[in-house]
């Protein structure tokens, strides 16, 4: 992958270093490996976030890794990733990751520059938020969940999820919904965000709120999401030229994942492999597709067949008509606006000799994307659940403790 800039890419390159090449977790540091340590915080209460006049009674966290939004934050949101001993474990990590976030810096900032300067994950977050928030207050105008509010909570930049926690704290909201933003459920992205809930609330000694809840996985949210996708589908297949249309290969294309995760028993491929099959339901078949995947580093095995690869191969047998579908991200990003439009479209496109090669649009501003995350949220609340049980079952392989602390304390919130 050369996209240097994507924190997944970023951490399995350097937990290669490591002499411990397991993602398991030193609970001794957990705290210390937040982001909270790692650079001044803005004050509370200065992210756009909805203001009600009435006071918010259910908190809706919306959480993800995010992205620099000017190449400035580039520096901060590297050292923050790199510093996370949740996802990695390096040698000397306190030495190391400064020294890495530094050099990396200009290459990534160029990257971003590419790309409009920064990553544009927390104006689409905040318009999904305030989209959703306005459909639950419409869907479920009780008073003892309404008014609904979103926070946005970042792993590596601004604002960090527990500057939304504090903000959650200080509205006073009577019950939280963590609501991880990644379609898919892997332990390498989901659970890790949970984590650091998990690690705020054994830090403050403290449960902070009479009700917590979490949901965990979005793909699940039917009919909106997959309507979504075959939407941006069909709107792209009508741009090919028509005698070509029939002939258009859709390329799913998700994240990959080292084989030495997947083989732990992580449920990410299968859940992926879900969202296809939805999405080509609602399309009818229309077109033959695959499920492919991006940004493998290094060269041990990860899951496969690789996107660009696959356009290769394409081209080659005389398949030249492609469409990518980005499948397993909420919206743009350097994933999207660097790797598949970039790289793959223009750059692999060319040299493959390409007729027609179209990425579908992300779900970005869709309001059907609005109404998916509203519906996933409404029916967990009135599921009474705490999260799925999807969540928790550790990884038949797994050998990190925390997991298992981690998925008891979700079990058992009372929501
Ligand atoms: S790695 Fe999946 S539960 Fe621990």
């Amino acid at each position: 992958c050369n996209v240097i800039g994507c924190q997944l890419c970023w951490l399995i390159r350097l937990a290669r270093c490591s002499r411990d090449r397991s993602w398991c977790i030193s609970t001794q540091y957990r705290w210390q490996s937040t982001a909270a340590a790692a650079v001044k915080k803005p004050a509370v209460g200065a992210s756009p976030q909805i203001r009600e006049s009435r006071k918010p009674k259910t908190g809706i966290l919306m959480l993800n890794m995010g992205g620099p939004e000017k190449l400035e934050d580039v520096h901060d949101f590297l050292f923050r990733l790199f510093m996370d001993r949740d996802l990695m474990t390096l040698p000397v990590q306190n030495k190391l990751a400064p020294f890495i976030a530094k050099r990396r810096t200009p290459k990534i900032q160029e990257q971003y520059s590419k790309i409009g300067g920064g990553s544009p994950i927390r104006m689409w977050t905040t318009l999904q938020g305030e989209g959703m928030v306005k459909l639950l207050d419409e869907m479920s105008p009780e008073t003892d969940e309404a008014p609904h509010k979103f926070y946005i909570g970042f792993r590596y930049v601004h604002p960090l999820t527990e500057e939304a926690i504090e903000e959650m704290e200080k509205d006073g909201v009577e019950r939280a919904v963590a609501f991880t933003q990644y379609p898919q459920y892997s332990c390498s992205t989901t659970a890790v965000d949970g984590y650091q809930i998990f690690d705020y609330q054994q830090i403050a000694q403290k449960i902070l709120y009479p009700a917590t809840c979490t949901v965990d996985r979005l793909w699940q949210s039917t009919p909106s999401l997959s309507q979504c996708f075959a939407e941006h589908i069909k709107k792209e297949l009508d741009a090919f030229p028509a005698e070509k249309r029939d002939d258009v290969v859709i390329l799913f294309s998700a994240h990959s994942l080292p084989m030495s995760v997947v083989n732990r028993g992580d449920p990410y491929p299968q859940e992926v492999g879900a969202t296809v099959q939805r999405v080509m339901e609602r399309l009818k078949h229309c077109n033959p597709y695959r499920l492919v995947w991006q940004s493998k580093v290094g060269p041990m095995p990860w899951l496969g067949p690789q996107t660009d690869d696959t356009i290769k191969g394409l081209c080659q047998r005389g398949k030249k008509n492609i469409m990518l579908v980005p499948i397993a991200f909420t919206s743009d990003h350097i994933e999207t606006l660097h790797e598949l439009d970039i790289e793959y479209s223009q750059v692999l496109g060319e040299e493959c000799g390409v007729e027609n090669i179209r990425r579908a649009e992300s779900l970005n501003g869709n309001p059907l994307f609005f109404k998916a995350l509203a519906d996933l949220v409404y029916t967990h609340l009135k599921s009474k659940e705490p999260c799925s049980r999807q969540l928790t079952l550790r990884c038949p392989m797994c050998v990190n403790p925390v997991c298992g602390q981690a998925k008891a304390f979700f079990a058992n919130q009372k929501p």
